[in-house]
């Protein structure tokens, strides 16, 4: 059984990373395995609508998308993960969303079944809005969205600030354990 979880930020080892490594340990602390996957420095472009991926499970886009759908494909749990970009989820994990999601909708509902969640970080505003709109996608794709102890938000601007968000951390570590418990019930 394993969890991933997808950092959409650009920024290397910021807040967002550090929520989701946070997640992913009370995750491993249930027994399944991690991976953390970091979008920072990927070449991720946004889909073209060439609409190949209706007929064959891939994508002709020559860049780094490929081998994380697979990645997602063959994980019991995916985590989404990003920091808020005026009001929204970023573009690079947005792009991601998009091709990732619409090459499994069309082959198979390849993330049908699958547990998931959003994780989401920012200075001030924007949390909620972009916790919806990567609800949305895990709706879209037939996953199971577990709760925590409150909406998975947090909040931080300078690297490392989100590790004084205690209610933050705690509500993402609460997330955690309960995508390892439905992880756990739906598979054994
Ligand atoms: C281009 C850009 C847009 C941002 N827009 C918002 C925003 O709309 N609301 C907000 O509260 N913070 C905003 N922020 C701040 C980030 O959400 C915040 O610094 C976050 O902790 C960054 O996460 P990271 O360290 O994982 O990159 C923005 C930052 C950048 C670089």
């Amino acid at each position: 059984m394993k969890a991933i979880a997808i950092v959409g930020s650009p920024r290397e080892k910021g807040n967002t990373e550090i929520l989701a490594r946070h997640t992913l340990k009370a995750i491993e602390e249930e027994g399944l395995d991690t991976e953390l996957i970091s979008l920072a420095d990927l070449d991720i472009k946004p889909c073209n609508t060439c609409m190949v991926c209706k007929k064959e499970e891939r994508c002709p886009i020559d860049d780094d998308l490929f081998p994380i759908y697979i990645k997602m494909k063959e994980a019991d749990a995916i985590i989404l993960a990003s920091p808020v970009y005026f009001g929204s989820a970023t573009a690079l994990l947005k792009a991601l969303m998009e091709r990732a999601g619409y090459i499994a909708y069309w082959n198979g509902r390849a993330f049908e079944g699958k547990v998931g969640g959003p994780l989401v970080v920012a200075r001030r505003a924007g949390q909620n809005f972009t916790l919806s709109q990567l609800a949305y996608w895990f709706y879209i794709m037939g996953c199971f969205v577990p709760g925590s102890t409150y909406w998975n938000i947090a909040f931080g601007e300078r690297k490392g600030e989100v590790e004084k968000d205690e209610e933050g951390l705690k509500t993402a570590w609460n997330f955690g354990k309960n995508v390892a418990l439905l992880v756990k019930k739906l598979k054994t």
